[in-house]
């Protein structure tokens, strides 16, 4: 299944997209259409509402809350417009943001397919000729329009290709782009990276935990640039608001005592180690089999907690214990999570924490009520045992996923 965000711009064809959309959803996608405002006078929001199962935006202001066009341009897999006017492709090619669906454009790193209709004139217009250009130079896939008859009496080149044509180059486009991506070298070819992410719960009885705001995105972000860069990636997801990347090889667990069994398999036999994941430090001390009741006791109740087993330092010590004849991995990356204080700052904690942990690299970001956690934004510093430089990344998750991977790369590389 892939995440489809499909585009749809105001031109007489625009009723094929919604036969396209049925294609994509018979073949099990997930897809949220995007259509331009001008679009809606040839087919309405509640077509493409109903045929999608998912909700319809056209403006960046409406659902506000979700950061719409960044939530959908980053956890696309694919952004298809079909049909692609002239207008659309001149304000892509443009880099405006003006409407969700160009705002969306600018936020995806995900690969672009755009399937233009327009009239001949239009069509060869050296306005639309230049911004073809330039979308193909920045790797946008336009599928050439057909010949044929247009809307009126005139025929020509412009017609937007059926349906099932567009499906076609679609899906030969994705499978194209997977093979290349398999088959690229890639820094991290060949290595195997175990990836821990999400956030674990400790049950205090079978309807109440004890959990953290840990998203996953971060630990999704990393495994799409180690999977980019090459790399096998074996995920270990704790609990996440996202589903797991396509294309790793995923195993899931809930609590940190069943993260620590899933990722100590994982780890045997990796290049390197990620451990993303928040991991719940305490557990109740006892897990109640019914449910707590108010009417059980008048007085106010009292949780006492446990350690949790620390996963990092102890599949750390684990591999001195093993030596040379281990299988775990020489490279273990941890994360800190840090607020700083009076006392010390955020990164003094992160140095004494690389030094207490023993990893070779510990990516430390700064956390709180509105920082990090859920939020598609991170600031880390990257710090490294061997007293390597350390690198700083501020930007996207993404951005900062694809630092981590590349510093991993080169201290697989140096090793
Ligand atoms: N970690 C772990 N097992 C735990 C707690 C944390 O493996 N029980 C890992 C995390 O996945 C992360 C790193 O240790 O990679 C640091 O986690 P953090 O919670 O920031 O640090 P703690 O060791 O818990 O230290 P403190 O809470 O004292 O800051």
């Amino acid at each position: 299944m892939k995440r489809i965000v499909l585009g749809v711009s105001a031109g007489i064809a625009a009723y094929k997209a919604a036969l396209l959309l049925r294609l994509f959803k018979e073949a099990g996608h997930h897809v949220d259409v995007i259509p331009t405002i001008a679009s809606l006078q040839f087919v309405g929001a509640a077509t493409w509402e109903a045929l999608s199962g998912n909700p319809v935006h056209t403006s960046v202001f409406e659902a506000v809350d979700t950061v719409n066009h960044v939530r959908l341009g980053q956890e696309a897999d694919l952004v298809v417009i079909a049909p692609a006017t002239a207008d659309v492709l001149a304000r892509a090619a443009a880099g405006m943001a003006n409407d969700l669906l160009t705002g969306t454009l600018l936020a995806t790193g995900a690969p672009v397919v755009m399937a233009p209709a327009m009239h001949t004139e239009m069509w060869e217009h050296p306005a639309t000729v230049a911004n073809v250009a330039t979308l193909r130079s920045r790797g946008v896939h336009i599928i050439e329009p057909a010949v044929g008859r247009l809307t009126g009496k005139d025929s020509g080149a412009g017609r937007l290709p059926d349906p099932e044509e567009i499906f076609a180059a679609v899906s030969r486009y994705l499978e194209d782009e997977a093979t290349s991506r398999s088959s690229g070298p890639g820094p991290l070819a060949g290595k195997i990276v175990a990836i821990s992410a999400g956030g674990t719960r400790e049950p205090l009885d079978p309807v109440r935990y004890l959990g953290n705001r840990s998203s996953g995105r971060q630990g999704i972000a990393l495994a799409k640039a180690a999977l980019a860069a090459g790399a096998t990636v074996r995920f270990i997801a704790a609990h996440m608001d996202l589903p797991a990347p396509e294309g790793v090889e995923l195993s899931t667990a809930s609590t940190a005592r069943q993260l620590q069994g899933a990722v100590t398999e994982a780890a045997r036999g990796a290049d390197v180690l990620i451990m993303s994941a928040a991991v719940a430090d305490f557990r109740p001390a006892e897990y109640v089999d019914a449910k707590i009741k108010k009417s059980d006791d008048h007085a106010d109740p009292v949780i006492t907690l446990v350690r949790n087993p620390d996963i990092l330092a102890m599949l750390i010590a684990q591999r001195a214990a093993e030596g040379r004849s281990g299988d775990l991995p020489p490279l273990v990356v941890g994360f800190a999570a840090e607020t700083g204080d009076a006392e010390a700052g955020v990164l003094e904690y992160g140095a004494a924490k690389l030094a207490r942990k023993g990893c070779e690299m510990l990516v430390v970001n700064e956390v709180g009520e509105n920082l990090t956690f859920g939020t598609d934004e991170n600031t880390v510093t990257i710090l490294f045992a061997d007293g390597a430089q350390p690198v700083h990344a501020s930007g996207s998750k993404d951005l900062v996923a694809a630092t981590v991977i590349d510093a991993v790369a080169g201290a697989l590389g140096d090793g």
